[in-house]
C-alpha cells in the first residue's frame, strides 16, 4: 500500500506521522534544520524559499508553542501565513471540516498546519485534497487526538542530536502519561527509527497502553528502576483533558510516584538531559528545581522547533 504522506517518487508529500517515514528522510529533515538554526542570529532571519507562498494555521484545539512556531517559520520563509481564529470561524456555525477545506484551497491555499482534537483529521484531509485534485495542497499534522505529532517529534530529535551526537549508543527514557500521549507515539516510533538501542516507558499500570513491547519498548512502573543510567529523560504532561474516569488517584500522589524531582534525576547519567515537549504541570510531573536545572533543556527544545519547522515546510514545498 502507498504511504500517504509520500508521492509515488517517494518524496515528502504530506507529514502525517513518523510511523514508516523512511530513516532517509527523518535524517534529511534534521539536516536540513541545521542549515536553518543560525538563521535567528542574522541581521536578515528571511530566506525567500517560500516567497509567494500560502500557508494556512488551522488549530482546532489550544496551543502556544506549535502554533507560534509554525508562525515564525512560515514568515522566516517569506510565506504568507494566515492564522485562522477558529472559535470565531465558520466552523463555530456547524461548517463541516471538509467545507472550510474546500473554502481556503477556493483561496489558493499551498499548505494546511492542522491541530485537531480527533485523530486523524489531518489524513481526512490528505485525503480529501487528493480525491478533490489537489494534490498539489500539503497537510502538516501539528497533533492529532492521541494518535501523532510529528514535528514535536522532529524536534525532540533534532534536540537529542543536538546534545548527544549519536542516536545509536543512548538509552531514552519516556515518563508519564504515554497512554494519551501522540508525542510519546511520535517520539517512539522516531527514535526506533533513528537507531536508538533502548527506548523506555515509564509510567503507572493505568497510563502505559498496550503494544509497547511490540514497539521495542522496555516497560517500567518503577521509576527509580526505569532511570537507571539512562541519558535521556522526556517527560510527559499529564493529559487530564484525555483521561475518562479515574486514571489516577491524585496529582499529589503521581508526583510522589512518578514525578521527576532532583534525587530521581541522579539516578540518570550524570550528563542526562531533561525535556518536557511542554506545557509543564510543575509540581505534577516535574520539580521546579529541574525544569528550571542545568540539565533540562525545555527551552533549547523551543527554539529549535521553529527550524525543525522550517525545513518540514520548505522540503514539502520542493526546496
Ligand atoms: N508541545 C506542544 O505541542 O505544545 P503546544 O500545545 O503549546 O503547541
Amino acid at each position: 500500500m502507498l504511504n500517504p504522506q509520500l508521492n509515488k517518487n517517494g518524496e515528502l508529500q504530506h507529514l502525517l506521522t513518523i510511523e514508516g517515514l523512511p530513516k532517509k528522510i527523518v535524517t534529511h529533515i534534521l539536516d536540513t534544520a541545521s542549515s536553518f538554526v543560525g538563521i535567528s542570529d542574522r541581521d536578515v532571519k528571511k530566506v525567500p524559499l517560500m516567497r509567494g507562498k500560502s500557508v494556512f494555521n488551522l488549530f482546532f484545539e489550544n496551543s502556544t508553542r506549535t502554533r507560534t512556531t509554525f508562525e515564525i517559520a512560515s514568515k522566516r520563509l517569506s510565506a504568507d501565513v494566515i492564522n485562522l481564529n477558529i472559535s470565531a470561524s465558520s466552523a463555530s456555525k456547524g461548517e463541516s471540516l471538509l467545507d472550510t477545506i474546500d473554502n481556503l484551497s477556493a483561496m489558493h491555499a499551498d499548505m494546511f498546519i492542522v491541530r485537531h482534537s480527533q485523530s486523524g483529521a489531518p489524513y481526512l484531509i490528505a485525503k480529501h485534497l487528493r480525491d478533490t485534485g489537489q494534490s498539489h495542497v500539503h497537510v502538516v499534522n501539528a497533533g492529532d487526538g492521541r494518535h501523532a505529532h510529528p514535528t514535536q517529534g522532529l524536534l525532540d530529535m533534532y534536540t537529542i542530536r543536538h546534545y548527544k551526537k549519536d542516536f545509536t549508543n543512548l538509552t531514552v527514557a519516556i515518563v508519564g502519561d504515554i497512554l494519551h500521549s501522540r508525542v510519546a507515539r511520535s517520539d517512539i516510533h522516531a527514535l526506533t527509527t533513528l537507531g536508538v538501542p533502548e527506548v523506555r516507558a515509564i509510567g503507572p499500570r493505568t497510563l502505559l497502553p498496550s503494544g509497547l513491547e511490540q514497539m521495542g519498548v522496555r516497560v517500567f512502573t518503577d521509576i527509580n528502576e526505569g532511570l537507571k543510567g539512562v541519558d535521556v529523560i522526556i517527560m510527559l504532561r499529564v493529559q487530564n483533558e484525555r483521561m475518562s474516569g479515574t486514571l489516577l488517584p491524585s496529582a499529589q500522589e503521581f508526583f510522589k510516584s512518578y514525578g521527576l524531582t532532583t534525587e530521581r534525576l541522579a539516578l540518570a547519567k550524570p550528563d542526562a538531559i531533561v525535556m518536557h515537549p511542554g506545557p509543564m504541570n510543575r509540581g505534577v510531573e516535574i520539580e521546579s528545581a529541574v525544569a528550571d536545572g542545568t540539565q533540562a533543556v525545555i527551552l533549547p527544545q523551543v527554539t529549535f522547533g521553529i527550524a525543525v519547522r522550517m525545513a518540514v515546510m520548505s522540503i514539502l514545498a520542493g526546496n
